[in-house]
Parts: C-alpha cells; structure tokens; sequence
C-alpha cells in the first residue's frame, strides 16, 4: 500500500505530499499523526529550513475523512488532528502550501497558519463546517476575521461557501495565485530561495510574527476543539454525514 503522505527531505526542503488520490486526499487519523509527526521533527532538524505542504493537481484535500468521524472522531486534545494542528502552530520553520483543486474543511483552514500560500488556477477553498452541521476549527473562528474582516468571515463560515484562487489571493489568504502547470515548481522555487537566507534570521522573524498571537490561538483552538467534538455527535451531524455518504442533500427540516 502507498504512503498515504509521503515525507520526503531533499537537502534543506522538507516536502510533505498528501496522497490518497481515491479519496480525494481525504485526511485520516493516521495521516494526521504522519503530518504532526513530520513538522515535529521539522523543529528538531537543524538541516531542514523550509517545510512545503502539496496535494496533487486535482486536489489538496478534501479534509477530515467521513468515515473517521463517525467512526473514531477526536476525543480531545490528545487526538492525532489536534497534534497535526498544534504542530502548525509551533512549526519554526517557514511553511509553504501548493493548493489546487479542492482544499476542504481543514484543509482550508490549515492555510491559515501557513506562512507562504501558492494556489493553483482550479483551486477551490471551502470551510463547510456549518453544512456539515458542525463548527470551525483550527483557530479559523479567530485568524480568519484578523485576516479578512468578521463580515467576510461569517460569509465564509456560515454559508460553507466554495471560493475561487483569485478570491484567495484578493482576501489575503493566499500569497498568490499561479498557473497549475507551475505551482509545485513555484513553491519549490520560492522554498529554495527562503533555505538560502539566513536561517537564524528567517526563524527568529517568523517566531516575532506569531508569538503575539500564538497562546490566544492555542486557546481558541482548545475551545473550537471541544465544541467541535460536541457537535460530532449531535443529531444534527449524523444527518449531514449520512447524507453526504449517501450523496444526497442533508435535510434539517426535523430539527
Ligand atoms: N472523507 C471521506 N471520503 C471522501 C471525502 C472525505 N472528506 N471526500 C471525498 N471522499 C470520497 C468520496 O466518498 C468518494 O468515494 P467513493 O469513490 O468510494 O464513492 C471519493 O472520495 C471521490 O469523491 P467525489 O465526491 O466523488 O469526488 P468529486 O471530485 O465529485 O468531489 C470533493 C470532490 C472534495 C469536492 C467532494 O468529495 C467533497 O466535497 N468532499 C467532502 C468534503 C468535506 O465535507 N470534508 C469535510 C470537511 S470538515
């Protein structure tokens, strides 16, 4: 069976590959742990300087597998996606996300902590966390209306609206938007030329960038989380997942 993330380290880049193209890189317990594990090291590898996070052309992720939630949902702050998401936060070295095709769930929200993000032309970032019936995550409750303002962010996070990378790039939650045919390339190219600055200077610069905001998001996240595993098992929820396996609208009307 395939590495479902393939960790690969080539010089001064740590490049992690999401790869469960069946499931639309659909992320599972295991992956997360992978992940977490992988940017844990990243801290504790003096070689690595940059880390890159890519899925394929047709999609980053189509975020938390379904299946995992109702069949072993996180359970707290000991869960393998809330060591993935902590370790987004306490990742010293700079890291940059190719993204094309969908980018789901936390599969947007993880841009959020990103330092660098490049999208591809079909890129489609969605945070249906609230059509799914359950919550934000990932500190998204709190970075997103620093970043985009609290209408845009209700806009985003209420309605489970898909957008598009040129509206990544003008909301200010992508760096850039670049031709599919080059974006792995691009982040590669833009990861080689942060490794031949001066590490000590880049990572110190990144830490004064985040500290100030690194406990209040921790404490979100904690409070995102528990709420989160709260919703997973409300009727509500059920529905939604049920029907998304089934393929077929959720309806809430009994609610
Ligand atoms: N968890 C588990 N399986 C998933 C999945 C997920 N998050 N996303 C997709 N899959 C599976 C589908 O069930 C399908 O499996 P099957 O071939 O056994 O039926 C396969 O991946 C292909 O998905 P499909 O929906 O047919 O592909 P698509 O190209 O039409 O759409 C997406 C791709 C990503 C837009 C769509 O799959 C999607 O919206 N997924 C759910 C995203 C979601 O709600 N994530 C959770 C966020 S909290």
């Amino acid at each position: 069976m395939p590495d479902l993330v393939i960790v690969n380290q080539h010089e001064q880049l740590l490049r992690l590959k999401i790869n469960r193209p069946d499931k639309k890189n659909a992320l599972t317990n295991q992956m997360y742990s992978t992940l977490a594990e992988a940017l844990v090291n990243a801290n504790q590898n003096n070689e690595i300087r940059v880390v890159v996070i890519e899925g394929n052309p047709q999609c980053f992720t189509s975020g938390n597998d379904i299946h995992d939630f109702m069949q072993r949902p996180p359970t707290g702050t000991n869960s393998p996606v809330f060591h993935f998401l902590q370790a987004l936060v306490e990742l010293e070295k700079p890291l940059i996300a190719a993204v094309d095709g969908p980018a789901v769930g936390i599969g947007t929200t993880m841009l959020l902590h990103c330092d660098f993000v490049y999208v591809g032309d079909n890129a489609q970032l969605q945070m249906p966390f609230v059509k799914l019936a359950l919550c934000p995550e990932g500190g998204a409750t709190w970075l997103l209306p620093r970043l985009v303002g609290h209408r845009k962010a209700a806009e985003l996070l209420l309605t489970s609206k898909k957008f598009g990378s040129e509206e990544a790039v003008s909301l200010g939650i992508a760096s850039a938007q670049v031709p599919s045919a080059q974006l792995v390339d691009h982040a590669v190219d833009q990861a080689n030329q942060l490794a031949a600055l001066a590490p000590g200077a880049v990572q110190l610069s990144k830490r004064l960038l985040k500290q100030p905001i690194k406990e209040k998001l921790i404490e979100v996240m904690k409070q995102e989380g528990a709420e989160f595993i709260k919703r997973l098992s409300s009727p509500e929820a059920a529905e939604a997942m049920k029907a998304f396996l089934q393929k077929r609208p959720a309806d809430f009307s009994q609610f």
